[in-house]
């Protein structure tokens, strides 16, 4: 049997409909074989809409499938040095103090860092900067990174006191990717990523295991030692040694429990062991602790405040006394009882805002863009979270699939994320990183946004028909807006900067292209559905 048929495909520019390929072509696949055909086009700078369809001679039926295409609007990073992500950095006094410094260009870089306060060291040429602080202060410190290209320099300023997160914090996360699949190596592997790919010089830093590395609630297994120690899973050997060799590439470690007795994929949890765990957790070098409500939501008979706080003042309180390292405390509980009005208070560094996020158009937008009630409690130290990162290859199990967000969505989901001043956790694996999902990642400007060091989060400034706005402050007084169409159908927008506030012209840029579209006070901007524009204005 031979299968006849004819194939077409047809692309077109997403925004004006501009037919930019065409071709048809017959086929006969014999049995065990496969057509293919390969086609290319120039560049476009926007998504073109492809469509594939396939007629069969036997039937007459025709299949047809679309797709939007990826496009890069991230520049190339320079040959030349340049000093990447936050400008400000927290620690506590005395507590180890571990900082990749960020830095593109060609390799080697070496690096300098001029009035380090007294107590650290820099590996030259790792750019890695280690060791402990005992005096509180606020010191300013010149990185300095040069190659055979040229050289760069960054003030940045680390303060020694009782806060730490001062930006949001940045890094992977294993749930988005591997669920209940992950396992050392793959957690290993990301670390190795994050270097090998340049995440790690564009400011990512944390390396966190979400569920899954305890025993299994209904295993035979032993969950704890005789001595009340919690244990670890055959996936996870040694947890301390992973730690050590995640600080070792200068990364940061982050693990997860539950306050209940079961995670919520049902593994050993924290409950009537609180303070052993996060004493443990230290002594194996957790940097950052992920607390999420799951099996405790049976323990109370209602999600009232004093029910919900209670166990998270319980953990905040325990992380006052461990104080071998500062663990940046996410407290996970989905937004239950207002978080962001009490997060701060028991010490919470950052706060899930809803639900799970997955890589669904309406999810992303509804967790993105529904949570005006939040803003004002943003700020350095706490942030709201509106969930982890769905681009890439994302799957929650064995079986990873690349996000089902269109490129267009995924722009979007990484502007509004900026402009939230959200704790950026990538949730893919970082092994299968195409150039779209790493460009989305690794672009500068954007992640300045994010982490700006006055750590106000976006407002929603306008909001007319499917088109939004929202709109921060950056350090310096400039802003940063988002212009946003969550509707379906293409549109056209003439942004009026009047209505945000401003008199006569502004001076803007183009965030994502890093171009300046100069001094005006009207921008007209052409929004494909779902998609969206990101600017900084200087007055
Ligand atoms: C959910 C949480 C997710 C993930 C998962 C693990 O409650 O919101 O982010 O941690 O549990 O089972």
């Amino acid at each position: 049997y031979r299968l006849k048929g004819k194939f077409e495909i047809t692309a077109k520019r997403k925004i004006d409909a501009k037919e930019i390929l065409h071709n048809i072509k017959t086929f006969e696949i014999a049995p065990k074989s496969s057509f293919s055909y390969k086609y290319g086009f120039p560049e476009q700078g926007q998504s073109c809409v492809v469509c594939y369809a396939v007629k069969l001679h036997n039937t007459q039926k025709t299949v047809q499938v679309s797709e939007e295409t990826p496009y890069i609007l991230t520049p190339p990073v320079t040959l030349i040095p340049r000093i990447n992500g936050a400008s400000i950095y927290g620690v506590r006094p005395g507590r180890p103090f571990i900082y990749r410094i960020p830095a593109s260009g060609e390799k080697p870089v070496r690096f300098k860092a001029k009035n380090l306060p007294e107590g650290l060291l820099l590996d030259k040429v790792n750019g890695i900067i280690t060791g402990a602080v005992n005096k509180s202060g606020e010191y300013i410190v010149t990185l300095v990174a040069e190659n055979k290209q040229g050289r760069s320099e960054k003030e940045f300023t680390i303060v020694v006191g009782d806060k730490i997160a001062l930006t949001p914090p940045m890094g992977w996360n294993s749930w988005n990717a591997w669920g209940l699949e992950v396992d050392a190596r793959k957690v290993k592997a990301a670390a190795d990523a994050f270097i090998k790919s340049g995440l790690a010089e564009h400011g990512w830093q944390y390396i966190n295991i979400d569920d899954g590395w305890s025993i299994f609630g209904s295993s035979s297994e032993p969950k704890r030692t005789e001595t009340g120690e919690i244990r670890t899973n055959e996936k996870f050997p040694n947890i301390k040694r992973l730690a050590d060799y995640i600080h070792s590439r200068g990364l940061k470690f982050g693990i997860y429990s539950s306050p209940g007795p079961l995670t919520c994929g049902k593994y050993t949890a924290s409950y009537k062991h609180e303070l052993q765990d996060i004493r443990l957790f230290a002594k194996w070098g957790v940097d950052y602790l992920k607390y999420d409500l799951c099996s405790y939501r049976k323990l109370i008979p209602d999600y009232s405040r004093q029910n919900v706080i209670k166990p998270y003042k319980l953990a905040g309180e325990i992380m006052k006394q461990v104080t071998e390292r500062d663990i940046v405390y996410s407290i996970c509980e989905y937004g239950l009882a207002d978080v962001w009005k009490w997060g701060e208070e028991v010490g919470g560094n950052l706060w899930r805002t809803t639900g799970d996020i997955w890589d669904d158009w309406e999810r992303m937008k509804m967790i993105g863009f529904e949570q005006t009630q939040t803003t004002t409690y943003a700020k350095p130290g706490h942030w709201n979270d509106p969930d982890m990162l769905v681009v890439g290859w994302v799957g929650w199990g064995p079986h990873l699939h690349p996000s089902k967000l269109t490129p267009d969505e995924q722009y979007t989901h990484i502007t509004q994320w900026a402009l939230l001043a959200a704790p950026l956790l990538i949730g893919c694996d970082l092994e299968r990183l195409d150039d779209f999902t790493l460009n989305l990642l690794t672009n500068d400007e954007v992640i300045e946004i994010d982490q700006d060091p006055l750590g106000m989060q976006a407002e929603q400034r306008i909001v007319d028909g499917d088109i939004q706005i929202w709109m921060r402050q950056l350090a310096g007084g400039n802003y940063a807006a988002g212009i946003f169409n969550l509707g379906s159908e293409n549109g056209n927008y003439k942004l009026d900067f009047a209505k945000l506030g401003f008199n006569g012209k502004v001076k803007i840029r183009d965030v994502w292209r890093h171009e300046d579209l100069g001094e005006k006070s009207k921008l007209q901007i052409a929004l494909p559905s779902h998609g969206s524009v990101l600017i900084k204005i200087t007055k």
